[in-house]
């Protein structure tokens, strides 16, 4: 017998199962929308946090639609435009509501993934078995943010230009390679057409193709372990008669259905985002972009969209004087370490690496400190599986501890991130400092209280 025909049949009788058998005997469709929907058991006290995952695969589809569809009337070249974005605006039919629709949607794409992140933080979802989940998640953010970067500067407008300016710029504070690092990025000595045009070429197709990868691949190191719920309790330990777990539902009908109703909501408040206020008071999209870009004019207040804006108060409050601060700051968790019950080698390792910053500090400018920090805060998240040593996953069986730096942590990164969209005046400078210190504390210290913290024993069973 041929291996085709051995396949079994579509169950049920649809309209449509002659079709699916046929494309059934030579291709798995069956089978992976039984893997990954309706035979796929997801633990069954998902929560209000659980709606970011799909929602973010919404939002990404609906980017990348409306971004199709700007393509068509957008010219990636710097004498047009600006003037074609206008023209999108007021000529093409619906071409506003495409528009808005894509900036807003960036806005949004960056609440969700927001969002999401923090359900990982509350729930533990970083930890064994879910590292995977995590890093690739991580490099998920990583292109997201890059993708966001590329698409500012397409409008050509006076922030487009001068935010570019800025954040190449950074990449020239760099020792040795810097300058040659930032002419590479930009193409040219200043940012110019060539930058415009490779940065139009990594918006469009490279990272949309990239993230759609990734996001796969995000979705399959997750089914492979299984989701994690809001009581930190592994559902496949317990398994029924049916070898299915005994808290488990199958994603179809049950997620697709909530998942559903959770697009629907966001459409509705995302309509209203983008009716009644698609700039968001200068927050979605900056007032001075409405400008043209003029090389030869720097706007007085340059800043990042909102969703930088944490990074970006830490990159502002690494001034020489806060070197001090950072030197003290090394010094302690030194000794944190020296004092720990940690091996020989790592107790060594710590010692070295904090001459190594106190050299470091004294020798290399404030400036290159500030980029440091600021890529050190994004890619510290990549180490929380193996930071937090909590006995429990969820923060419904952490202790107080856990629970305060969580707390302290979200205020932080809000206070930044406000600080970050703010004028540099010496009150905003230190409330950055201050900022970075806890934000740092929350990751560096949480080896130490995630082990002291008072956790309560994880339920046998999930908690409806
Ligand atoms: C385009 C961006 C992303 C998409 C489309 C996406 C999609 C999803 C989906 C559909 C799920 C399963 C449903 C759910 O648990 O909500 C999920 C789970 C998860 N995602 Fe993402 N994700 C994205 C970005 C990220 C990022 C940036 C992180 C963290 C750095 C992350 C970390 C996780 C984790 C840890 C889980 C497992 C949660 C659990 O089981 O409790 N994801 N993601």
């Amino acid at each position: 017998m041929a291996a085709t025909e051995q396949k079994l049949p579509v169950t049920g009788a649809g309209p449509f199962n002659g079709v699916l058998t046929w494309i059934d005997q030579r291709f798995p469709l069956l089978s992976l929308w039984r893997e990954h929907v309706s035979e796929y058991y997801a633990p069954k006290n998902f929560n209000f946090w659980y709606y970011f995952g799909s929602l973010a695969m919404f939002v990404l589809v609906l980017q990348i639609v409306t971004g199709i569809f700007l393509v068509m009337h957008y010219k990636p070249d710097a004498a047009q435009a600006f003037a074609s974005v206008e023209y999108i605006m007021r000529d093409v039919p619906w071409g506003w509501l495409i528009r808005y629709m894509h900036s807003t949607g960036a806005s949004a794409f960056f609440i969700v993934i927001y969002l999401h992140m923090f359900r990982g933080l509350m729930y533990g979802s970083y930890r064994q078995p879910r590292e995977l989940v995590w890093i690739f998640g991580m490099i998920i953010y990583l292109m997201l943010m890059a993708e966001a970067f590329f698409g500012y500067l397409l409008p050509w407008g006076q922030m487009s230009y001068w935010g570019a300016q800025v954040i190449v710029n950074l990449f020239d504070a760099l020792p040795l390679i810097g300058p040659d690092l930032a002419l590479w990025i930009r193409g040219d000595f200043v940012v110019s057409d060539a930058t415009l045009n490779r940065f139009f070429a990594f918006h469009v197709i490279a990272i949309p193709l990239v993230l759609v990868g990734l996001v796969a691949a995000h979705i399959m190191a997750l089914h492979e372990v299984g989701s994690n719920n809001p009581d930190g309790v592994e559902i496949k330990a317990k398994l029924g008669p049916d070898g299915h777990p005994l808290d488990g539902i199958p994603f179809h009908p049950y997620y697709t259905v909530k998942d559903t109703f959770g697009v629907m909501v966001f459409l509705g408040l995302f309509a209203i985002v983008l009716f009644f206020m698609p700039e968001f008071g200068g927050y979605f999209l900056e007032y001075n972009n409405f400008v043209p870009a003029d090389p030869l004019k720097t706007p007085q207040h340059i800043a990042p969209v909102w969703y930088f804006t944490p990074y970006y108060s830490i990159l502002r409050a690494t001034t020489a004087d806060f070197k001090l601060v950072l030197s003290a700051a090394a010094l302690a968790m030194a000794f944190l370490i020296v004092r720990s019950p940690f091996r020989a080698k790592t107790k060594a390792l710590a010692v070295f690496v904090t001459v190594a910053l106190l050299v470091g500090f004294y020798f290399i400018d404030a400036k290159v400190w500030g980029v440091v920090l600021m890529g050190l805060a994004v890619m510290i998240f990549f180490l929380l599986p193996w930071l937090d040593v909590s006995p429990v996953k969820s923060i419904r069986s952490k202790g107080p501890l856990y629970k305060s730096a969580l707390a302290v942590f979200v205020v932080v990164f809000l206070v930044l991130g406000y600080f970050g969209t703010q004028p540099v005046s010496p009150f905003a400078t230190y409330m950055a400092q201050l900022g970075t210190l806890l934000y740092f504390a929350f990751f560096f210290l949480m080896p130490w209280y995630s082990r002291m913290d008072k956790t309560k024993p994880v339920p046998e069973r999930v908690t409806v």
